[in-house]
């Protein structure tokens, strides 16, 4: 795709004023910008580096591959260091903890940029989308060069362009878009694997969440422009994609010719060279039966599914607006079992929502030791300005929490050990993502159910599917020894 657009920046004037319409305005604002890059890049005696640290969860990390992409293209050389000639941080709000970082990190930019004149520093993710952040940065971070959100974050090109042309602080900031620009670059993390954008936002306004109004409405891709996507990514080397949406189980729906969910993983099943499939995140209340039988059916869906339960209370789950009961969350895993019954099942999991008492949480405790979920993220409620909940009365006092959230998070790591263990022994697909950071004699790889294989082979394994004898399970991961004899496969269950 890369080699496309840059047939097509070969054709722009840039003597003309840009083009109103995506994505040939940001081609034009690509174009510019790499000239700008060069002029600063001679006069710097050096190739100018660019650096992007993202704060928050694998949609934000797909928005940062999509800057790197036009970061890549108008010339900037990727760097590591924070102390490169452009730093972005692709923020994240869902925690307070995740702003307090932010904030902590940029005096440390701050010093940098004074020691390089050519640095520039941008702001961009969920948190820029709350103005009360804004309004602190203008205020005390002036050296901050620009600020903008999640709905527009196509225009990056455009905007690093104004940041040349115009030396002070820029702030782009949309309540919400019902636009989707396709075709833009992005790099990839890796080359064998890459998120892909199923949808965009969420409606659901679940009472603690602050991403709905971050994020924006629900809005679904084009199924097209989705297979085109995947097609190309296979035909540069990817062999498993992640779908990536707030709520994938109600992919569609708004679209003008809707379909669901699972006809779309049917279409994506189709895409020869394609050998993995994964998604998330799955919100339980829309998790169909036609879902349910494509699994079943499919070579290429991984053998796991992350189905957040917040709560294993009734009353709870009514308060945290999740539109099920213990009882339907349950009746569902159930369900799914048996239709996949070797499925890996993950969860996300909050303690100390408001008004939680220890009856609740016993249920909570209860849903765990019933599903026995092979990991479960499990977070402490964090009060987020704006949401329903931050204005309810009854927030339970920290040590209470804390003490919640420990007992929580033993009961998760002692079946998730016990779960984990339970191929052992058994030889399984391993698709291979690189050296052990650790042992560089070893190759590190993911069962479909998403657990760590280390074993020994050869570099050139890196990027594809490949047999693997699981030894021994060491907690939360496997050593294993790859089968010489047989050919690799990517698939689990017929
Ligand atoms: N759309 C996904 C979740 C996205 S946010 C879903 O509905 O499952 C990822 C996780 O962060 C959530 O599942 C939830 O467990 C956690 N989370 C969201 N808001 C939170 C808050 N205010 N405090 C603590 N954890 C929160
Ligand atoms: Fe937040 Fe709920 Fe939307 Fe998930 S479904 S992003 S938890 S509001
Ligand atoms: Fe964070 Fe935004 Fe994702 S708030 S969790 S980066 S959608």
């Amino acid at each position: 795709m890369v080699n496309d657009i840059e047939k097509i920046l070969e054709t722009i004037d840039l003597e003309t004023t840009p083009p109103l319409e995506e994505p040939m305005r940001q081609y034009y604002f690509l174009k510019k910008a790499r000239k700008y890059i060069e002029e600063a890049s001679k006069k710097a005696g050096r190739p100018l580096t660019a650096c992007t640290t993202t704060f928050g969860c694998q949609m934000n990390a797909r928005d940062s591959e999509k800057l790197e992409g036009i970061l890549h293209q108008i010339g900037y050389v990727p760097s590591q260091s924070e102390e490169a000639d452009f730093v972005i941080y692709n923020t994240c709000t869902v925690r307070e903890n995740a702003n307090q970082r932010v904030y902590g990190r940029l005096g440390v930019l701050n010093s940098y940029k004074k020691k390089n004149p050519h640095m520039m520093i941008a702001l961009c993710g969920c948190m820029m989308q709350e103005p009360e952040v804004v309004e602190k940065l203008q205020k005390s971070y002036r050296f901050v060069d620009l600020i903008f959100g999640t709905h527009n974050i196509y225009k990056f090109a455009e905007l690093i362009v104004n940041c040349f042309e115009c030396r002070h602080q820029i702030i782009d900031i949309w309540k919400d878009t019902d636009q989707i620009v396709e075709d833009l670059p992005s790099e990839r993390k890796y080359p064998f694997k890459s998120g892909v954008n199923i949808m965009f936002g969420c409606n659901n306004f679940c009472s603690y969440c602050i991403v709905p109004y971050v994020r924006g409405r629900e809005r679904s891709r084009n199924p097209k422009d989705i297979v085109r996507e995947i097609e190309q990514l296979v035909k540069d080397g990817v062999v498993e994609v992640m779908l990536l949406g707030q709520n994938v189980n109600s992919y569609g729906k708004t679209l003008e010719d809707p379909i669901t969910f699972a006809q779309l993983l049917r279409e994506i099943e189709k895409i020869d060279g394609l050998k993995r499939i994964r998604f998330m995140t799955s919100h339980p209340k829309d998790l169909s039966d036609e879902l349910i039988e494509v699994m079943k059916n499919s070579k290429k869906i991984c053998n796991h599914l992350h189905l957040p339960l917040q709560s294993g209370s009734s009353r709870i789950l009514k308060i945290m607006n999740r539109k099920y009961t213990k009882e339907q969350y349950l009746e569902l895993v159930d369900k799914i079992r048996a239709a996949v019954p070797d499925i890996s099942l993950t969860t996300d999991i909050i303690v100390g929502f408001p008004g939680e008492t220890e009856e609740d949480f016993q249920e909570t405790l209860d849903v765990v030791r019933k599903v026995r979920y092979d990991s479960a993220f499990t977070f402490i409620y964090s009060k987020r300005t704006g949401t329903p909940a931050a204005k309810m009365e009854n927030q339970v006092p920290e040590d209470i929490v804390k003490d919640r959230f420990d007992r929580l998070l033993a009961e998760v790591q002692t079946i998730s050990k016990e779960e984990s263990k339970k191929v052992e022994g058994q030889v399984l697909p391993v698709l291979v993502e690189g050296i052990n950071e650790h042992d560089p004699d070893l190759l590190t790889g993911r069962l479909t159910n998403n657990l760590l294989v280390h074993f020994k082979g050869e570099k050139e394994l890196i990027g594809t599917i490949t047999d693997v004898y699981l030894k021994e399970c060491r907690g939360f991961y496997y050593m294993g020894e790859k089968l010489e004899e047989q050919e690799g496969s990517g698939t689990w269950h017929n």
